[in-house]
């Protein structure tokens, strides 16, 4: 049988699927009926210093493939993930990523320090690109991306994931944030989108625009991983954006991405996005491919040829 576990020097992951940030919450009800042992791992909500509600209500909204969300960082922040949800996280059968988002530096610092000595937290990610809090995390300055960084990866020895957006200088923010000492980088964030209602003529979502996530942005996603991998050869890349199936994620793989994140997919079919795993294994044993490994950055060698 294909290895389809990701190995990392700073560590592993038993298959290529992570829960990315956001729609599987802290994992607690899918963990009552799903194995999460067919999983790499789960990253967690969001996280800020201090609780949030989130953005007014609507905040979520069907889009042509997928869907567009408003949700705006609602979180139970900090003091409460550290006494009610870490405990119960520890029980999951799976790497722990833990999602961070702070309005500066110094909230970044706060954040990662208070980690720095918990049981279960297993990798940071910064959220450095969140569409519905305008002005905020948003860093699409190099040099921002740079502080943020700098702040995390000086109070925390914990393996430093940075998730970045869509966007045309990705590469000079990929660069700084390794730069800075990030250990991997996670692309994409939901892309900004916006659904007008033809009856009033107004925005659907409270405001205004939000973040559109599912199939419709996977060639988005695909196109900005396989730029980093070609931009970072060597560096840990986690690929997420519309995938739903696991030939979705074997494209992704393709194009340069060690793990791969799912979002839109568990909300849309949390067992599919479960068996995963498995099915990226039998179409590996199906063509005689010995490791999910050899399947990274396919696309870069020129692929494959088909007999
Ligand atoms: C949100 O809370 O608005 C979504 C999280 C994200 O896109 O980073």
């Amino acid at each position: 049988m294909a290895r389809i576990d990701v190995r990392h020097a700073k560590g592993s992951f038993r298959t290529p699927i992570v829960l990315a940030s956001g729609p599987a919450g802290f994992g607690f009800e899918l963990a009552e009926t799903l194995d999460f042992r067919s999983l790499g791992a789960l990253t967690t909500k969001t996280i800020t210093p201090e609780p949030r509600a989130g953005n007014p209500q609507p905040r979520l909204l069907d889009a042509p493939g997928g869907a567009i969300n408003s949700i705006g960082l609602e979180n139970p922040g900090l003091d409460a993930f550290r006494g009610n949800v870490l405990p119960r996280l520890r029980e999951l059968a799976t790497v722990r990523i833990v999602s961070l988002a702070g309005r500066t530096p110094d909230e970044i610092s706060h954040l990662a320090a208070a980690l720095e000595t918990e049981p279960g937290v297993d990798w940071l990610e910064l959220n450095l690109s969140c569409p519905n809090v305008r002005g905020e995390t948003m860093a699409d300055r190099p040099n921002d991306v740079a502080a943020y960084v700098r702040e995390a990866r000086s109070a925390s020895r914990r393996p430093l994931l940075v998730k970045l957006p869509s966007c045309d200088n990705l590469v000079a923010l990929g660069e700084a944030a390794l730069s800075a000492g990030a250990d991997g980088l996670t692309l994409i964030n939901a892309v900004r989108g916006l659904r007008i209602c033809v009856d009033t003529g107004r925005a659907f979502l409270a405001r205004g625009t939000g973040g559109l996530c599912g199939p419709a942005i996977l060639p988005i996603a695909l196109a900005r991983v396989f730029e980093a991998r070609q931009a970072f050869p060597d560096t840990f890349l986690i690929g997420t954006g519309g995938v739903t199936r696991a030939r979705d994620a074997i494209e992704m793989l393709c194009a340069g991405a060690n793990l791969v994140g799912v979002g839109f997919g568990v909300m849309a079919d949390p067992a599919a996005t479960f068996a995963l795993a498995a099915e990226i294994e039998q179409w590996l044993d199906e063509r005689g491919i010995g490791d999910v490994a050899d399947l990274v950055g396919a696309a870069h060698r020129g692929g494959w040829s088909v007999s």
